[in-house]
């Protein structure tokens, strides 16, 4: 299945080194901005589903809020445990929107 691009937020909506959890088109998504350049992960932790988006982040790296697993936001590459990664998602600048591609429903 494609994935396909949504609009997710509005660029001045999140500074550099801040991340939030977002919903759109029916999808739990984790957004960060890496100094001024976005990066999409799936809201949810892949141990114990955790929000992501609400960790701590700092490094490029997001700490998981329930038990501290570390990921990439870029690479979705899990330090404590690198086989159970998070999906990525890319990212597009248009305008002073950020868009997001999420699977097709
Ligand atoms: S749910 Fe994320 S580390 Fe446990």
């Amino acid at each position: 299945m494609s994935d396909s691009f949504v609009d997710a937020a509005e660029v001045a909506s999140l500074s550099p080194g801040q991340g939030r959890s977002i919903e759109i088109a029916g999808h739990r998504l984790a957004l960060f901005n890496v100094d001024g350049r976005f990066h999409a992960i799936d809201d949810d932790c892949p141990h114990r589903g955790g929000p992501l988006g609400a960790g701590w982040f700092e490094n490029g790296k997001v700490h998981c809020p329930l038990h501290g697993w570390a990921f990439d936001v870029v690479t979705g590459g899990c330090d404590v445990r690198p086989e159970r990664p998070v999906r990525t998602h890319a990212v597009e600048i248009r305008g002073d929107r950020v868009w997001v591609a999420v699977p097709k429903k």
